[in-house]
């Protein structure tokens, strides 16, 4: 019976799971230096979690959602996303009482897109939120955690921070409506997916990847006209600050982000170098949502990116050198390399057992691992009760007892 891997999931082994692992390394230390802690979710949950704040007719929702029927009825959906999870986790657990409250998560994700380079149908996400802060030097703390984090993983790449305000719900609310009628008035130039979207979601109109439709869209109403004075002096903070902290940033006035919980700053960190899945990490604010999910009426501002798509733009990375190799000459002689093995290990030595029991097989073994070591266990090391080490840097080799092992390896 041979069983295949459902579509859109894939397994991580290899020089992937070393970078996958190095991500995760860098997300830890970087969360430590901001002082974010770790908050763990439940891969699901109740499926009202996300139908309203994500919204009922977002692409998320309305197609993606993995989703189901529990044996008492209940209806669970997988995760599509981290943010409603933890500010669910944070009313939950009485999280919210010291405000601002940082956390952050990595985990699986659940979306049935159409699989592609960059795109799965479960993923792996890296999430950062901030809870309760209206401060606009949240957002700069949030932006500059990402830019500090991809500048450590993928150093050389040209990666671009985009860059827009929603200003206020109501902002937002109002320009749906004028873009709706904007794109009625010019339907024949939309493409049959575009006119699907005009009274459900126009927003959604402004990433098409349509080139037909650029010049229309590039035409459109821009949202950043409807904004007060008090949120555009907001947005002009955020990024003379991010300025100042030199971060380029390319405005981008038809940037809205996919959830319906966002309002203010928006942006998104994109490379052209991975196709056409190019965005690394989106996220903004969403002052409301905690309210809206039961929780205290405070701000958060938060991003979230794909381990997949940072991956894609990740060199290899050298293997680490495995500190001792054992050449064990002949089967019989597991019984005294075993003693050496165990006390290597105790003394936090990497020691790599290859179950060869021959020279030449360990020899080329040891190089192929790149060993710092090998020491070799043989009939005579036996019966004299001591051990050959050789240096494989400079090819030196020393007999030596168990007791002087320690100075040989140094
Ligand atoms: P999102 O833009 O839906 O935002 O996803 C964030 C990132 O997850 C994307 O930029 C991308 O790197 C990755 N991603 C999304 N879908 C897939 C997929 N099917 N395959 C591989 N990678 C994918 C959110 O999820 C928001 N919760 C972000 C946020 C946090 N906003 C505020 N706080």
């Amino acid at each position: 019976m041979k069983i295949n891997p459902i579509r859109g999931t894939h397994d991580l082994f290899g020089e992937e799971i070393i970078k996958f692992n190095k991500i995760l390394f860098e997300v830890k230390s970087i969360a430590n230096k901001f002082g974010f802690s770790e908050l763990i979710t439940p891969i699901f949950e109740s499926s009202e979690l996300f139908k309203k704040p994500l919204g009922e007719q977002s692409d998320v929702v309305l197609k993606e959602m993995y989703t189901f029927k529990d044996r008492n009825e209940e209806e669970i959906t997988l995760r599509p996303e981290y943010t409603t999870p933890m500010i669910r986790a944070a009313i939950s657990n009485g999280l919210l009482n010291n405000l601002p409250a940082k956390f952050f998560g990595t985990g699986q994700m659940f979306r049935r897109e159409r699989p592609q380079k960059g795109r799965y149908r479960q993923f792996n996400q890296i999430n950062f939120e901030n809870f309760g802060s209206e401060d606009f030097f949240a957002d700069i703390e949030i932006i500059s955690l990402a830019n500090n984090l991809l500048k450590k993983i993928i150093p050389d790449n040209n990666i671009t921070l985009h860059i827009n305000s929603l200003g206020t719900r109501e902002n937002l609310k109002s320009y749906k409506i004028i873009l709706s009628k904007y794109f009625k008035d010019n339907k024949s130039l939309l493409s049959k997916e575009s006119l699907d979207k005009i009274n459900t979601n126009p927003l959604r109109i402004l990433d098409s990847k349509n080139i037909e439709e650029k010049e229309i869209i590039d035409k459109s109403p821009k949202l950043i006209e409807l904004l007060s004075k008090s949120d555009l002096s907001f947005y002009e903070e955020v990024k003379k600050c991010l300025t100042e902290l030199g971060i380029k940033i390319c405005e981008d006035q038809t940037l809205v982000r996919g959830l319906d919980y966002y309002c203010h700053t928006v942006f998104e960190f994109k490379s052209d170098l991975i196709g056409s899945q190019d965005t690394l990490i989106g996220g903004g604010r969403y002052n409301g949502l905690i309210k809206t999910l039961g929780g205290k009426d405070i701000a958060g501002v938060g991003w979230a990116g794909g381990i997949e798509r940072i991956m894609l733009l990740m060199k290899n990375i050298p293997k680490e050198n495995k500190d001792i190799h054992l050449a064990i000459l002949d089967s019989n002689l597991k019984m005294h390399a075993i003693k050496l093995y165990d006390y290597l290990i105790k003394n936090n030595y990497s020691v790599y057992w290859n179950y060869k029991y021959n020279l030449k097989k360990s020899l080329s073994s040891a190089n192929e691992m790149k060993a710092n070591f090998i020491i070799i266990v043989g009939e005579n090391e036996k019966i004299n009760n001591n051990y050959t080490i050789k240096n494989l840097s400079n090819g030196k080799q020393t007999i030596v007892d168990i007791n002087n092992i320690f100075d040989h390896l140094k």
